[in-house]
């Protein structure tokens, strides 16, 4: 599977979605899930990310181990999205801040 990691967190950029074939992507309300049950790992979706969230469940930065746990719990728990939406209002100035987890909203 691939992941969605800690930099979409406060971003949701959303472009992910448009891409993906098996519409895999569930939404919250600062940060999208990819659920791993649907994934085929076609890989489409990483180059879409501006601010490079996404990544096979292999090459997870280290650190961000906990996010396969992350997307495979909360995938069931929200709703798919398979339309691009307008990003976060403030997603520039939380590219790449660290730390975002404690900021997640489930
Ligand atoms: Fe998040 Fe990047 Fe998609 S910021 S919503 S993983 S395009």
């Amino acid at each position: 599977t691939h992941v969605v990691t800690e930099n979409c967190i406060n971003c949701k950029h959303t472009d992910c979605v448009e891409v993906c074939p098996v519409d895999c992507f569930h939404e919250g309300p600062n940060f999208l899930v990819i659920d791993p049950e649907s994934c085929i790992d076609c890989t489409l979706c990483v180059a879409e990310c501006p601010v490079g969230a996404i990544y096979p469940e292999d090459d997870v930065p280290a650190g961000q181990e906990q996010f396969l746990a992350i997307n495979a719990e909360l995938a069931p728990l929200w709703p798919v999205i398979d339309r691009k939406k307008p990003a976060m209002p403030d997603a520039k100035q939380w590219d790449g801040v660290p730390d975002k987890l404690k900021l997640l909203i489930r």
